[in-house]
């Protein structure tokens, strides 16, 4: 089995590199998870094995039609567990590398990747006796079954509940890991499967993920819902919309709730800024990085990120809609405008953070300060 829980199991995972680079990492093995979903598993470099935190993700560089990609993919393994790391990669239909990865990664090859970064995670402690509740729906499984594979071999007190939405039973990726977890837990793990159309006799839940089967299945459970559970969610936009109005229906402090998004709402960056277009003119901007100061011109309907690339300024970026915070940077004079801001916390707005890829300036004193 590809994911063998438990069965390699490692000193400790360390703190996540401080600042992003760039590593050419050799494909170990490509499982065929489901008919449209191959894992990626990577070998362990020799200068030192990859450090990263459970619910991280890989940037994947890919030259694509003549043309350099990036696209962010979780890590479905865990540092505590899994000796190797990998990304399971579903196909988007019409999606660039989605497609590029499932029709050509092959064993042996190399991959350019970014190292692992990313806010969806959290801090495992052996002393915690808490409970992690999940809503996972399609490829948004990965970094969830990571989280749950750290939790439940770190903390020995603490329980692990999934709720797992997908359209059928041949859509379920790491069906044969979750039952393995299951069975292994000691009762610590449960799942719950929410099938669109389930086959007959499966226990599972049948039907779209509503607020009244968030409420059922969260009831459902066998371990308790107590105040202090927290609560991290990754699928479709739709579905953490219903996920995320169900818990604050049911009281829950948004502070437990934790949102990873995919895919942006926004159709284009061209037409948010164009909404604003009475604030956004052409304006110059500072930007620093890596210790070297760039200045240059940002014209309506381009992002400051986007600017910066064709300057030749090799600034880091992954997803390019203001999901991943790759391109993360600390506005330290002057006022942007961002199309989107998702993949920013509250605070992380307060303390003056944007996201360079989706900021139009908005001052003509704007300086962001990146890394
Ligand atoms: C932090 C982060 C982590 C991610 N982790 C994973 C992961 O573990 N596994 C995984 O498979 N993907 C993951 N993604 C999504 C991934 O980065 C790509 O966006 C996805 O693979 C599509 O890329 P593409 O080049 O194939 O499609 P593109 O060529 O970029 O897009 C083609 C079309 O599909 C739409 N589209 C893009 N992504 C999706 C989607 N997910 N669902 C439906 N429509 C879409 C686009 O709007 C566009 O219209 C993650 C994204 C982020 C931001
Ligand atoms: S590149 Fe992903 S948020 Fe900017």
């Amino acid at each position: 089995m590809a994911f063998g829980l438990f069965k390699k199991k490692k000193e400790a995972a360390s703190e996540a590199p401080k600042k992003s680079g760039y590593i050419n990492l050799k494909i170990k093995e490509v499982v065929n998870e489901i008919d449209d979903a191959i894992s990626i598993h990577f070998e362990q470099p020799a200068a030192g094995d990859i450090q990263y935190q459970s619910g991280q993700f890989f940037t994947v560089i890919a030259d694509i039609n003549g043309k350099e990609q990036r696209r962010a993919y979780s890590l479905c393994s865990s540092p505590f567990v899994d000796a190797n790391p990998a990304v399971t990669v579903k196909r988007v239909q019409g999606g660039l590398m989605s497609n590029y990865l499932n029709d050509n990664a092959r064993a042996g090859q190399e991959l350019r990747l970014m190292e692992p970064i990313g806010n969806f995670t959290t801090t495992f402690d052996g002393s915690n006796a808490r409970h992690i509740v999940l809503f996972g729906g399609g490829s948004g499984i990965t970094p969830l079954i990571s989280i749950a594979k750290s939790a439940l071999d770190q903390e020995p007190n603490s329980k692990v509940s999934l709720i797992y939405a997908n359209q059928n039973i041949d859509s379920v990726i790491f069906r044969a890991t979750l039952d393995q977890m299951v069975s292994e837990s000691n009762g610590r793990f449960a799942l719950v499967h929410v099938l669109e159309n389930a086959p007959e006799g499966m226990e599972c839940t049948t039907g779209w993920l509503t607020e009244q089967i968030i409420k059922e299945s969260l009831g459902q459970l066998p371990q308790e819902v107590a105040e202090g559970t927290e609560y991290f969610m990754c699928g479709p936009g739709p579905m953490m919309d219903i996920v995320e109005s169900s818990l604050s229906n049911l009281g829950i402090d948004k502070a437990q709730v934790h949102k990873e998004s995919f895919t942006t709402t926004l159709d284009s960056k061209d037409e948010a800024a164009s909404e604003a277009s009475d604030e956004i003119i052409a304006r110059e901007v500072t930007v620093i990085y890596d210790d070297e100061e760039f200045k240059y011109t940002v014209e309506p309907g381009e992002t400051i990120l986007e600017k910066g690339l064709d300057e030749d300024i090799d600034l880091p970026f992954s997803c390019q809609s203001g999901l991943c915070t790759a391109c993360r940077g600390k506005c330290v004079s002057g006022k942007v405008k961002m199309d989107e801001d998702e993949g920013l916390s509250e605070a992380e707005m307060d303390e003056g953070y944007v996201l360079p890829c989706v900021s139009h300036p908005l001052t003509a004193d704007v300086v962001i300060e990146i890394g």
